[in-house]
């Protein structure tokens, strides 16, 4: 089942926390010479148009990057320059996904694997990547992709898994599979998205991570409405394996401050803590 489309939601909060945390992860690694191997298990179109129908049926991105004003947030140059670099004006009628953080990062001699299963994103993936030979577009499933590639010939790695849990049992098929890749590669860094949406599955999903045996698992999240029994997404988070030193310290000085910048409601929080110490 194919129905989700991110080009109904790129920009909004839910995105805003997870490419920071991306990018943050990215920075770091990078400044290491030796090359580093990408793996973004459902890496969605690339770059979305925020004047086209999609964007424009929900607005999500008003409530998210349209919220943040680069002036303020100095901390977040590269992700406003990023942005910036895919926009012919100042105005922001283009959002980059995923890969296309990645591929403005990443040097000559990194390599990154991108897989899409849905066709028309795929295909859209594809005419947005170009010809850049670090870079593989593949219409296959994450997952197995994932497993197929691991551990990556140069010891260096991070894995973007970020899936839409359209079905329940992608919360269990996550844990799985960090666990699997964490078998096979277990220097790796791994960065996993999730939504807030019922609470009770972020609290699983949690004790999971907690029981999975891997140590040094931080996460880090913000909620721009309180949880509710009601449907939609209150919160969005990424639970990371084997971050970097500086990520925490980072990511608790921009949370408090996100929040209350991306509320929703009078009442938001935020998370930074570490699930399972080194
Ligand atoms: C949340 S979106 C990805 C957004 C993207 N990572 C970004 O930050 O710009 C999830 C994507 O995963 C794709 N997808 C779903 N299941 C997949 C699978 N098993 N393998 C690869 N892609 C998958 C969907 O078609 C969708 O485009």
């Amino acid at each position: 089942m194919l129905s989700y489309r991110h080009s109904f939601h790129a920009g909004n909060f839910a995105d805003v926390i997870k490419h920071i945390v991306l990018i943050e992860i990215l920075e770091h690694l990078l400044s290491k010479d030796k090359a580093l191997h990408y793996i973004d298990t459902h890496a969605g179109a690339g770059m979305f148009d925020l004047t086209g129908e999609h964007s424009l049926k929900l607005q999500e991105f008003r409530d998210g990057v349209g919220r943040l004003v680069p002036e303020d947030w100095p901390e977040l140059a590269t992700y406003f320059s990023i942005i910036h670099a895919h926009n012919a004006q100042a105005d922001l009628a283009g959002y980059p996904g995923s890969p296309m953080i990645a591929r403005s990062l990443l040097r000559r001699h990194d390599r990154a694997w991108l897989y899409e299963l849905h066709p028309q994103d795929s295909l859209l993936l594809t005419e947005t990547i170009g010809r850049d030979r670090r870079f593989r577009v593949l219409q296959e499933d994450g997952y197995a992709g994932l497993l197929g590639l691991l551990p990556p010939l140069t010891r260096r790695g991070l894995v973007l898994i970020d899936p839409s849990y359209e079905v329940k049992s992608e919360y269990s098929r996550v844990v799985e599979i960090v666990l699997k890749s964490h078998r096979k590669f277990n220097t790796g860094t791994y960065a996993l998205w999730y939504p807030v949406v019922e609470r009770e599955r972020v609290v699983n999903l949690e004790r999971d991570f907690e029981n999975s045996g891997i140590r040094n698992i931080q996460r880090f999240e913000i909620c721009v409405q309180p949880d509710s029994k009601e449907r939609g997404m209150t919160g969005a988070g990424m639970i990371v394996v084997n971050p970097p030193w500086t990520l925490m310290a980072r990511m608790s000085v921009l949370l408090p401050r996100l929040s209350q910048t991306l509320a929703q409601a009078p009442e938001t929080s935020f998370k930074a803590d570490v699930l399972v110490a080194q």
